[in-house]
Parts: structure tokens; sequence; C-alpha cells
């Protein structure tokens, strides 16, 4: 592994534009769970019954139960050594962009300001029928939260049958054609489009970093170097081995 860190180090110290992409994998050492590892979200709450649009305006309070769950998770969540490396390599002006599909703000708690959110964020509420918007923290006393209209507030995170922001999704593509080097760590890349975005960076010559405790369906196709292990512990090396190579520059 070693060797590995090493290599992935002086790609990434040489690379002109990095962009990484992250999935729910790298704030499990946060304390939040992901969705498809054993103990993830989704062994306890049916996605098809808690997580589409149409389930929500179904029956809304009923959703809210599995979103409070999280929420409280994600309150009580502090950025780990991941979320920090990933926010110092963007500081040495070695890591340009993050494509995150985490909605907990965990990135930018850990320094990193350039961040594209592919599936919103949870700290914002909006109301489906007047369109009023409030701060979660505002609603936190309230389950589930409701507008003044009397509505239940919807947080402004991207449900299964909606669409990712165009914003988010262009600007993520045209990283990704023209990054060098792109990182993946902690998402099975299972959910579109996000997982459309490690192929136009190899599509586009770039050598691709994948971070995680397993094999994904990546990992044999378009990575060309796989470090495994826990995404606080190796970008935490990683981040050290690059500062030895700024050290000796
Ligand atoms: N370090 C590195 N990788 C980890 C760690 C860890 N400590 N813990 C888990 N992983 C890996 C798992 O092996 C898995 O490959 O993180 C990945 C998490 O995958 P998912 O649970 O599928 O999460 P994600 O890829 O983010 O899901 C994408 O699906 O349900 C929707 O909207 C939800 O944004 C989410 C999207
Ligand atoms: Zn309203």
């Amino acid at each position: 592994m070693k060797k590995l860190i090493k290599e992935a180090a002086q790609l990434l110290y040489d690379s002109e534009m990095t962009l990484a992409l992250t999935g729910a994998g790298i704030s499990v050492e946060s304390g939040i769970p992901d969705f498809r590892s054993a103990q993830g979200l989704w062994s306890k709450y049916d996605p098809n019954e808690y997580a589409t649009i149409t389930a929500f305006r179904a029956d809304p309070e009923k959703v809210w139960a599995m979103l409070k769950d999280m929420g409280d998770l994600v309150d009580q969540a502090e950025p780990n050594k991941a979320h920090v490396g990933m926010g110092e390599l963007e500081h040495l002006g070695l890591l340009h962009t993050i494509v995150t599909q985490n909605v907990d703000n965990l990135h930018q708690k850990g320094g990193a300001k350039s961040v594209i959110e592919y599936h919103g964020n949870s700290s914002t509420l909006t109301c489906l029928s007047c369109g009023e918007k409030y701060r979660a923290e505002d609603k936190r006393k309230e389950h589930p939260p409701l507008c003044k209209c009397g509505r239940i507030l919807k947080p402004d995170v991207v449900f299964f049958g909606e669409s990712i922001p165009t914003e988010a999704l262009n600007r993520s593509f045209q990283l990704a054609a023209t990054a060098q080097v792109l990182i993946v760590a902690g998402t099975s890349a299972t959910v579109s489009p996000a997982n459309m975005i490690p192929n136009i960076a190899k599509e586009n010559g770039a050598n691709i970093i994948e971070i995680n405790i397993e094999k994904t369906q990546l990992t044999d196709h378009v990575i060309d170097i796989f470090l495994q292990g826990s995404a606080g512990e190796i970008i935490e090396n990683l981040v050290s081995e690059i500062k030895n190579l700024i050290s000796v520059s």
C-alpha cells in the first residue's frame, strides 16, 4: 500500500487539475452510515418507500421519520480526517473541486470551498406548496417541520425521481472532461448521473485514484490506482506524502 500511496501522491502533486467525486463512505467515520453497506441506511429503510419524491408527496410524515434519524446523526457529525485532508489538498492548490453526493455539509466544514452538491444540502427546507424557504436549524424542534401555510416542509435534498441541479450537472461534467486526475472516494458508483463522472474523466485521459474499503464496479474497469482502506487514514497518508514532495521540491 505504501508504494501505491507514493504513486498516487506523485500523480496528485504533478496534476494541473484534480477533481474529486465523493459519496457516503467518506462520512462513515463521522458517524453517518452509508446507504448500501451491510449496516447502511437502506438496510433499515426501503428507499422505494422513503427516498423517492413520490413517497414524500404521498406520506411526508413517514419519510420524515427516516430524515429525522439521518438528521440527528448529521447534526452531531464532525468532519473526519478525509474531509479535512481534502480541504488541505484544496488549500495546497492540488484539488480544484469536490463533486459530492452527500448532503451533510462536512466537506465545507472540513475546509473545502469549491464543492458541487449533486444531491443538494439538508441544511435548508422548502415548502412544496407555497415555496417558502427555511433554515433546518430554525425548525429543529418541529417534527415534522411545518411551513407557516401549514404544509409539511421538504429538505432541499434530491430525492429519487427528482433531477440533479442543472448547474451542478453541467459544471461537474465540464470539470471531469478537463481533469488530469480524478479521486473517487467512498462511493459505490451505483447512482447515475454521478457515476458517469469517472467514465467522462477516463475518456479524456485522466488518471483515476479510487479510495474505498472494498472494490466497486469501477475498480477493475477505469481505476488506475486502487487504495483499499478507510478514507480518513488513506487521505491523511496521501496528504503527508504530498507534503514530503513539496518539502523536497
Ligand atoms: N472509507 C472508504 N470507503 C467507505 C467507507 C470508509 N470508511 N465506508 C464505506 N465505504 C464505501 C463502501 O464500500 C461503498 O462503496 O463507501 C461506499 C458507499 O456507497 P453507498 O452506500 O452506495 O453510498 P453512495 O455511493 O454515496 O450512494 C450514492 O445513492 O442512495 C443514494 O442519494 C443517495 O447519495 C446517495 C447515492
Ligand atoms: Zn408553505
